[in-house]
């Protein structure tokens, strides 16, 4: 079956769904996990049930069908899933909710193993290639009662047209390549995501007019490796259709630059390995592309990034921060930084250390190594010992947080662009934006300035945010 026909049936599933719900007032809860490629994903799973005929409700107790959507990349993602089910048993048995488990994790074996022998009350398992069958296995479950696990090992097809409900008015995601290529020797997501496959040029242009057209005045482009973006395509001769001129990421921030009324483009992640200088060009040249440029590092050290399978070295990251920050005005950078990967020796980490205070990054986003079943990291037996990791982690922590504090002052004074995207989450009274490196921005104003992009300034920098006032009408 065709990818069109497929979420036709998927529709089909849909409409029989709704009708069997009917008048009946049914509530889901969703719990996702993970990265915001997992959240995107959630938001079509969101989007499939409220067609359902379901309400989304926060609290587990008052729904009908409780969902996750897992995440795999480090072993805590994975602890919270079971403490979560181990939550959720007493109400199975009080109100025989359905409980519908999705995403990463669900594609390892011994996870899969693992429920079904110690939680047998989950009704329905599926993957992350099987994710737009949610309907068909939902259905399955209500009508003939039955348990399913629906996992694919094969690479899933990119699926368009499947319902969305976003979860905010301001920014959206927009997922424009599944899979990863790059087998990171630390790295899970591979194995569990598949291959690099990029959606067609128009399927993504389309969403974000569609996108632009309901008011979205950001655009997050996602993908494991969003600098590849139609690569693999071309080198293996698959076909895709050039529309808009997009034939590459260079040529696709180009052309979501030109659409009316968008005003940021952001993207997660791009590797340093495929920062090409066409993606450089376009950076500076759109106006809408945010300047803050996410560069995950990994480590500092050469032989370490050797030992990742990252393919650049130190030299080659700073080369590459060097020549961005020539060609690209006010550029600031974020990083992911993995402490403890096996082998490292104090004086490797040294390294890392050197790149932190060399390159003054705006945000570091720091992970202790995780052993991931199935990776080659998990099978080198220099394995660096609990309490080590946790040193050099606490040390990588202060130098960030002296690098921010001190960066944060630079912002005390300045006038900032500040995209309003609702109220505080602690202050109801306050609202809350970004400024275009990501800073939360809090300040006074009133509910009207929600969704635009104002001119605040910076009265106090508070390590996490910065409080700003709004400038006098000149
Ligand atoms: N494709 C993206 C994101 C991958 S997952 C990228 O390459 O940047 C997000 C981050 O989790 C990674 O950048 C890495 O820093 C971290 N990570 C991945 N596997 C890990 C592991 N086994 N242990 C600790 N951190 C890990
Ligand atoms: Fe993992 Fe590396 Fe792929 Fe990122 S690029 S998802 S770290 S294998
Ligand atoms: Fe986690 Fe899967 Fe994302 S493993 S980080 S949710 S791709």
């Amino acid at each position: 079956m065709n990818t069109k026909n497929e979420v036709k049936l998927q529709q089909e599933y849909i409409e029989k769904v709704k009708k069997i719900n009917k008048n009946k007032n049914l509530k889901y809860n969703i719990l996702t996990f993970g990265c915001q490629l997992n959240e995107n994903d959630s938001e079509k799973l969101c989007g499939m049930l409220e067609e359902m005929g379901y309400t989304k409700t926060e609290k587990p107790e008052e729904a009908d069908i409780a969902l996750f959507n897992t995440c795999c990349v480090r072993e805590n993602a994975e602890d919270k899933l079971f403490g979560k089910l181990g939550e959720l048993k007493r109400l199975k048995e009080q109100k025989g909710l359905i409980i519908a488990i999705g995403g990463c994790m669900m594609q390892e074996k011994h996870i899969t193993n693992k429920i079904k022998e110690s939680y047998p009350f989950v009704d329905i398992i599926f993957g992350t290639h099987t994710l737009h069958k949610f309907p068909e296995d939902l259905h399955k479950t209500i009508e003939e009662k039955r348990k399913i696990e629906d996992i694919l090992d094969i690479d899933g097809k990119v699926y368009e047209g499947l319902p969305i409900r976003r979860s905010s008015k301001t920014k959206a995601s927009v997922t424009i390549m599944n899979g990863c290529n790059n087998f990171c020797s630390y790295c899970i997501v591979p194995y569990v995501r598949g291959r690099e496959r990029s959606r067609q040029p128009r399927d993504i242009i389309n969403e974000v007019r569609e996108l632009a057209s309901n008011g979205y005045k950001e655009i997050i482009l996602l993908g494991q490796n969003v600098n590849s973006y139609l690569r693999v395509e071309k080198e293996k001769g698959i076909e895709f259709e050039e529309y808009e001129g997009v034939n590459s990421f260079a040529t696709l921030l180009r052309a979501i630059n030109k659409i009316d009324s968008i005003e940021r483009i952001r993207f997660v992640s791009p590797h340093p390995k495929d920062f090409t200088d066409d993606v450089i060009e376009q950076i500076a040249d759109c106006e809408k592309v945010c300047k803050l440029i996410h560069l995950p590092l990994q480590s500092g050290n050469t032989k370490v990034l050797k030992e990742m399978n990252r393919k650049y070295t130190k030299e080659q990251y700073l080369n590459l921060v060097e020549k961005m920050k020539n060609k690209i005005p006010n550029l600031t950078l974020s990083t992911d930084i993995i402490v403890g990967f096996p082998g490292e020796t104090d004086e490797e980490f040294e390294d890392t250390l050197d790149v932190v205070r060399k390159v003054k990054f705006e945000q570091v986003y720091m992970f202790i190594y995780s052993r991931r079943v199935g990776t080659p990291g998990d099978k080198m037996e220099n394995q660096v010992p609990e309490e080590i990791k946790h040193k050099r982690f606490d040390k990588l922590k202060a130098l960030v947080e002296s690098q921010i504090e001190e960066n944060n002052q630079k912002y005390v004074g300045t006038i900032q662009k500040v995209l309003v995207e609702g109220e505080s989450k602690n202050n109801k009274n306050m609202l809350s934006g970004r400024t275009d490196s990501n800073k939360v921005v809090i300040f006074e104003g009133s509910k009207d300035l929600i969704d635009k992009t104002i001119d605040l300034k910076i009265v106090s920098e508070h390590m996490w945010y910065l409080k700003g006032e709004l400038e006098e009408i000149k």
